[in-house]
Order: C-alpha cells, then sequence, then structure tokens
C-alpha cells in the first residue's frame, strides 16, 4: 500500500486531496470494489460518488476492504435535484450514508441546480446535514455565476467548493472568478473531456517533452492552477495509477500558455437538457 500522493488545497477549514477518484458509470460490482481497492492502494486518498451514480456501495465496501482508517479517505457524495426539496434532501443523504455504510461522508454536494424548488430550501437542508455531522463539509456542483452568488448569499454555513465542468477544452473563467471571489474551490469533473484532450497534438507534443502521457498533462494543467482540483475517472488499473503520477514534473508558462488556448474549441460535454441552468456565456 503506497501512502497518500496528492497535495491538499483548502477552503473554510476543509482540506481535501487535490486529485479524487471519479466513480461514474461504474462496472459490474465485483469489479468496481476492486477498483476503489487499487486507487487507495496506489494513493488516492478522495473518492466522488452520488447517489446518482449507484456506486456509494462500493465505494463503503473498497473504503472497508482497503484496511485503511477511515478518518484517512475524503469521501464527497451528491444529492440530486430530484431530492432539492428538504425532506427529500435529508432522505437521500441517510441513503447515502446507509448505503455507504458511513456514519459520515467528509463533502456533500447539491449535484445539480433545481428551478422549481427554492434555492433556500436545499440550502437550508444542506446546511442541516452539516449541522448534525452528517456532512463535515459542503458545496455544490453546476452552479453558474449567478446562481453561486445567490447560493452564498443564502446558505446559512460556507460552501467549500463548486464542482463544475472544466478541462483543456472548456473556458469556465466567469464561474471560476466567482469561485475565488468566495473564497470556494474549484472541483473540476470530467477533467479529461471524457477522453477528447488525450488526442490533442498540442497536449501530446508538451506530454512527450515531459516523458508524461496526454492524461497526466491535461491533469497536471488544471491542478497548477490556483485552489483547483480534478476528479478523473479510469478503469484500467494503469491508468488510475497514472492519474496520480503527476506530482514530479511541473508545466511551464508557455506550456500553460499554450493549453490555455485551446480552450476556444468550447467543448461542453455534461450538458443534460432536463438538469443544466443557462450557462454562463464566455
Ligand atoms: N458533478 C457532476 O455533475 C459530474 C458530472 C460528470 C462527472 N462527474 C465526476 O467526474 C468523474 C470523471 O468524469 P468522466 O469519467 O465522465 O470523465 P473523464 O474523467 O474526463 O474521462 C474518463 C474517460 O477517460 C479515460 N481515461 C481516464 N484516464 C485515462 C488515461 N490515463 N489514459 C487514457 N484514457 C484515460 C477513461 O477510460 P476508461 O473508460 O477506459 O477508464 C474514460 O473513458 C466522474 O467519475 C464523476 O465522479 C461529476
Amino acid at each position: 500500500m503506497e501512502s497518500a500522493k496528492a497535495p491538499i488545497i483548502s477552503a473554510f477549514g476543509a482540506h481535501i486531496p487535490v486529485v479524487a477518484y471519479g466513480t461514474m458509470l461504474f462496472p459490474e460490482p465485483e469489479r468496481a470494489v476492486d477498483l476503489i481497492v487499487r486507487s487507495l492502494e496506489c494513493g488516492y486518498r478522495h473518492i466522488d460518488t452520488a447517489r446518482k451514480y449507484g456506486s456509494e456501495q462500493w465505494v463503503g465496501e473498497g473504503i472497508r476492504a482497503s484496511g485503511l482508517p477511515r478518518e484517512d479517505i475524503w469521501v464527497t457524495t451528491k444529492v440530486t435535484e430530484e431530492n432539492a426539496k428538504a425532506d427529500n434532501f435529508s432522505r437521500s443523504v441517510d441513503t447515502s450514508l446507509k448505503t455507504l455504510g458511513l456514519d459520515y461522508v467528509d463533502l456533500l454536494l447539491i449535484h445539480w441546480p433545481q428551478p422549481k424548488v427554492p434555492l433556500e430550501e436545499t440550502l437550508g437542508a444542506l446546511a442541516k446535514a452539516r449541522r448534525e455531522g452528517l456532512a463535515k463539509n459542503i458545496g455544490v456542483s453546476n452552479f453558474t455565476v449567478s446562481l453561486l452568488d445567490e447560493a452564498v448569499d443564502k446558505c446559512p454555513a460556507p460552501l467549500v467548493t463548486n464542482q463544475i465542468e472544466y478541462h483543456a477544452y472548456i473556458r469556465q473563467d466567469k464561474v471560476i472568478a466567482a469561485c475565488r471571489k468566495h473564497g470556494m474551490l474549484v472541483t473540476c469533473h470530467v477533467p479529461l473531456a471524457r477522453g477528447e484532450v488525450l488526442k490533442d497534438p498540442v497536449i501530446r507534443k508538451i506530454a512527450k517533452a515531459h516523458g508524461k502521457t496526454a492524461a497526466q498533462v491535461a491533469l497536471k494543467w488544471l491542478i497548477q492552477q490556483p485552489d483547483v482540483g480534478v476528479v478523473p475517472r479510469a478503469l484500467e488499473f494503469s491508468e488510475i495509477e497514472e492519474n496520480i503520477d503527476i506530482f514530479d514534473f511541473e508545466l511551464s508558462q508557455d506550456e500553460m500558455n499554450q493549453i490555455s488556448a485551446l480552450r476556444d474549441k468550447n467543448v461542453r460535454i455534461v450538458s443534460p437538457e432536463v438538469r443544466r441552468p443557462v450557462w454562463d456565456v464566455e
């Protein structure tokens, strides 16, 4: 078992490992538990799950099978927009904890905004979970600038992060600036654009120069930005290891700029019609 590999980023007293292992679209149960154990063995200490993913049970089993102390692992889960009403929200949190087999999660997120329920009501339920010790920290996901401003204004407790789609093919300057204004971290989901950025000639050239892979450079470009964490998902053991082996090299400012310029491609991967808010225009 390797010790923890990823450095920590912090906001409002939350100290979060900068690389998380993502568990969306996860495989059959036997393999799923194995993948969680393997990710912990190679140094991940942050697992990202959600009620919607159906992976909470395998995350809990994997954590127990790893033999690591619970307090060494950061667990993030999320409540879906279908459960935005206060009663449903609390029930969803209880179900998540029961399914995970844990007493608390380290971070609980509102998965998507829900325009049909007053945001204040959902935030109240989110803050209640924190008050009751079911979640050590709270945050949001897929929130735009205006939603974030409203959430920070109305939430009775600090929101530590906004988990958003961010990778080398999408510009997210406005929402990132809003996170910084509010002292929040940015957590990047789909950081590899589901593999799209791995074919990019600019990223591949930079990767070759460092003796690293395109995935490692794409992730490094993200975490070299201040207060930014990443949640890649991989199912191959070699790729799981690769995605956290990114702390032995640095990108130059010129390399950072070259990759930043790719964002003009403006490829948004996660934008389900039934859930998406009106995204900020960059
Ligand atoms: N908050 C939200 O609304 C939200 C939305 C989407 C995702 N997420 C979170 O973000 C996580 C990651 O998102 P994602 O899985 O959709 O996208 P992703 O991490 O950008 O990409 C995953 C894809 O990249 C491939 N890959 C991963 N590492 C690789 C490597 N080192 N070399 C080559 N290929 C590699 C994977 O291949 P294999 O399939 O072969 O492993 C998979 O096809 C999710 O698991 C979830 O935890 C959150």
